[in-house]
Parts: structure tokens; C-alpha cells; sequence
């Protein structure tokens, strides 16, 4: 499976919608993110199909957090999982109901908190006792505020393959719920409707996911019959993950249906999960598959018998790849029907050795003012990147969506700073 797949190409050149690449970048400029809102509903579509009917898709903000994306998940019916207030705020402006928006991540200030508990969203997923605390001292009998407790379960792992357990700075540890869990359940200013657990991020194989789930399924009776509570959400995260390279299997989500299925049946058996709505916030999956990232080539050099492409943009704009430690699947656009008959580094412009988003790759014959394309760039892209260092301009937004295009964030040129005096 390879992400390049999933648009068209015409007489050598890429294609989003009905329009050559080309003419596109003419009218936005470049460097530029384009998304593919089709790709967006059928990713929605694969997943909603795979997963059990009582399984609600909340898309996670923080994987593209452009309104006119939140906006297709929303109209595809999905909730939103938010992480700061801000988030929260753009979740509202693309039409997520409070109920329907769920807030996690640790250290949510106290503004951020009276945000959260003033829209009557639906959760505030809990990471800290004192965030615990907080909460209940802005909260009110009258009107109780939802909440959930994230737990950084002790997972039995492989190594490398689940985020989660051991010491972490997100969530609250397994084995110092309980009496938190009892203060929230004693406590009429919240109502406390169950758990929540991220178990990575990436996850490609859905054993892995599913083998976490079961885990955290367990956890959560043992400890619901134990507080006798009845559960009303059970949040198994996101983390769902996507292929790379050709050869890279697609995750399975109608195995990782199947077993989440069993789970929720197995738990249904007590009358405690009779009421339960389970719950999954993924954003790479949803939304990386459809983002390319367009960036033109300004020079090529050799270094000791090594090509080297520069770029306009580089990791200031896509430092994901690197964080990841992966070759995203990268092409020319307007050469897609050459051989790749050359092994070249793409790098950008900035000072450090690490701007270098695709190490020793196959593409045709790079030339100046050619466009590079690195594709699955849909997620943790635009924002997730160092827009400001070296003071470039920052990459402009596109859509294309039933037929349509919209730029749906121009570039912005960096400040420079400024000196205003401060009185005491
Ligand atoms: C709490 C939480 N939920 C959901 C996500 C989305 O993860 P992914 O994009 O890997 O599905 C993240 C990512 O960091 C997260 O921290």
C-alpha cells in the first residue's frame, strides 16, 4: 500500500480533483499543505464500517487542527476530541456540540478548565489529582461537569510498540484511581462517567491495539465492580496507524472491529457496562492520508557522491518525519510518470543537519523548480512543525472538496519582534 495511490495522475503530472498540480501551486503559491477531503470521508467511512455500532468516533483536533478540516468531520457526524482551549474554541466555531467534544491532556490551565466546564462539554478526561481538585472547585451541585479519568495503564508491552505505562506525565496511574474515583463518585459538583486510555500513537498492527483494549477492558471492570459504579463511557484512544512505504500492510480495522466486538460484548455481560457508549478519538488515521506537503526544489548539489535536493520548505514546516523516524512516501509531481532512476536526500533550507525530511530516496531526475510532494502529510503537519525558525514565511492551506478548491490558510510572513517598554 502506498498513500501516492490514492490520487490521480494525468500525462506525468498529479492530479487533486480535476486540476493538474501545477496549475494549483500557480494559484496558491508554494509551499503549500493540500488536502483531500474525499480521502477524509473514506477514511471516516472504513473506520465507522469496521467498528462496532456502539463505538463513537471523536476525531482528534490536534492531527489537523484547520476549522474547514474539523468541519468535514463534524458534518460526517463524528465528535471531537480537543487539547487545548483554543482547540476547544475552533472544535465549537466548526460546529462540534459541547456535548460531543471531549478535552485530554495534561496541564489544561484553569482558564482553559472554566472554558471546558462553562460550555458543558461533554468530558473533561482527568490527568492529575490537583487537575481533579481544580475542576471541582469550579464546578457547581446544580450543574455537574462531566469528567473522566485518563489512566497510564501498566501495559504489558513489547518494547517500542504502546506509548503508555510506566512513569508518564499523561494520565493518572492505574493503581491511583481508585481513590480519586471515589471522591468523583462522592462528589455531587461532577459526574463522573468512566475511563479513558491513549495507548499509543502509530500503531499499525491491530493485535497490538486490540491486545491493549483487552487490557484496559479488564482494568476497567475490576475496578468499576470494585467502586461499584456503573460505567457510562469507556474511551479507548487513538493511534490508529497508517502505511508508509510500498509493502507496508494497512492497519486491519475490520479485525480491530471484530475484537473491540468481543470486548464490548464480554462487558455488557455485567449490568454495570449495560448503559456503557465506548468511544475512540484517532487522528492520523483520519486525516494523514490525504495531506500532501508541496515544497519546490531551488538547487541540487553533491557532497562526496551524494545528491542533494534543497527545497524551499523543509522541517520547519514538516517536522513530523523526523519525529517519527520514517521516509514518508515522497514524489515530483509533475514528473510522476519518470523512473526513479536517482537516489537523492530531500533537505530544506534551514541550518541544522537534521532538515533533511527524506534521506536517500528514489525519485527521477530532480531539476530546479521541480515539486517535491511528501504525501501522507494530512496529520501533525502545518502545526506541528518549527514555522518560525529562520523566519521563513509560513506554508499556505488548500482544500479540495466536491470538485471545489478553497485555500483555507494563507501564508503568514514571520514578526520580527518588537521592543515595547513595560511599566511598573
Ligand atoms: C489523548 C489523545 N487522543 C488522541 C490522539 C490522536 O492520536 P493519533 O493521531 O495517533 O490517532 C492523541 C495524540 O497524541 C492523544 O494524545
Amino acid at each position: 500500500m502506498n498513500q501516492k495511490n490514492l490520487f490521480k495522475t494525468k500525462n506525468g503530472s498529479l492530479y487533486i480533483g480535476s486540476i493538474d498540480i501545477g496549475r494549483i501551486v500557480k494559484k496558491t503559491g508554494s509551499p503549500l499543505y493540500i488536502y483531500d477531503a474525499m480521502i477524509m470521508r473514506s477514511q471516516m467511512k472504513k473506520l465507522k464500517s469496521a467498528m462496532p455500532k456502539e463505538v463513537t468516533i471523536h476525531y482528534a483536533v490536534k492531527a489537523n487542527p484547520n476549522r474547514a478540516v474539523a468541519e468535514v468531520f463534524q458534518k460526517l457526524g463524528a465528535g471531537a476530541e480537543v487539547a487545548s482551549g483554543s482547540e476547544l474554541t475552533l472544535a465549537m466555531k466548526a460546529g462540534f456540540k459541547p456535548e460531543k467534544i471531549i478535552f485530554a491532556g495534561p496541564g489544561k490551565s484553569e482558564k482553559e478548565l472554566k472554558l471546558a466546564i462553562k460550555k458543558q462539554i461533554g468530558s473533561i478526561n482527568i490527568e492529575s489529582e490537583t487537575e481533579l481538585f481544580r475542576v471541582l472547585k469550579a464546578s457547581t451541585a446544580k450543574r455537574p461537569t462531566p469528567i473522566a479519568f485518563r489512566v497510564n495503564l501498566d501495559f504489558a508491552k513489547k518494547k517500542g510498540e504502546i506509548m503508555i505505562g510506566g512513569p508518564r506525565k499523561f494520565g493518572i496511574d492505574d493503581t491511583q484511581i481508585k481513590n480519586l474515583a471515589k471522591k468523583a463518585l462522592n462528589d455531587n459538583r461532577v459526574e463522573f462517567t468512566g475511563f479513558h486510555c491513549f495507548p499509543g500513537t502509530q500503531l499499525a498492527n491491530a493485535k497490538t491495539l486490540a491486545t491493549a483494549y483487552r487490557q484496559f477492558a479488564t482494568w476497567v471492570k475490576t475496578t468499576a465492580i470494585n467502586l461499584n459504579m456503573n460505567v457510562k463511557t469507556i474511551n479507548f484512544g487513538g493511534g490508529f496507524g497508517i502505511p508508509f512505504k510500498d509493502g507496508d500492510a494497512e492497519l486491519d480495522v475490520k479485525a480491530l472491529g471484530k475484537s473491540l466486538n468481543a470486548i464490548i460484548k464480554g462487558l455488557r455481560s455485567s449490568p454495570i457496562f449495560s448503559k456503557t457508549r465506548f468511544l475512540i478519538e484517532p487522528g492520523r488515521y483520519l486525516v494523514g492520508p490525504s495531506g500532501i506537503y508541496i515544497s519546490r526544489i531551488t538547487d541540487i548539489k553533491k557532497s562526496r557522491g551524494e545528491t542533494f535536493v534543497i527545497c524551499e520548505g523543509g522541517i520547519h514546516h514538516a517536522l513530523i518525519p523526523i519525529v517519527l523516524n520514517k521516509n514518508y512516501p515522497t514524489a515530483i509531481l509533475n514528473k510522476m510518470n519518470l523512473r526513479n532512476s536517482r537516489t537523492v536526500t530531500i533537505a530544506g533550507p534551514l541550518c541544522t543537519s537534521a532538515d533533511q525530511f527524506s534521506r536517500r530516496v528514489k525519485l527521477p531526475q530532480p531539476e530546479t523548480g521541480d515539486l517535491i510532494g511528501v504525501f501522507n502529510s494530512g496529520a501533525y503537519g502545518y502545526t506541528a512543525g518549527m514555522t518560525l525558525f529562520l523566519s521563513h514565511p509560513t506554508p499556505s492551506e488548500a482544500l479540495v472538496e466536491n470538485g471545489d478548491f478553497y485555500i483555507i490558510r494563507k501564508p503568514k510572513k514571520p514578526e520580527h519582534g518588537t521592543r515595547a517598554k513595560i511599566e511598573f
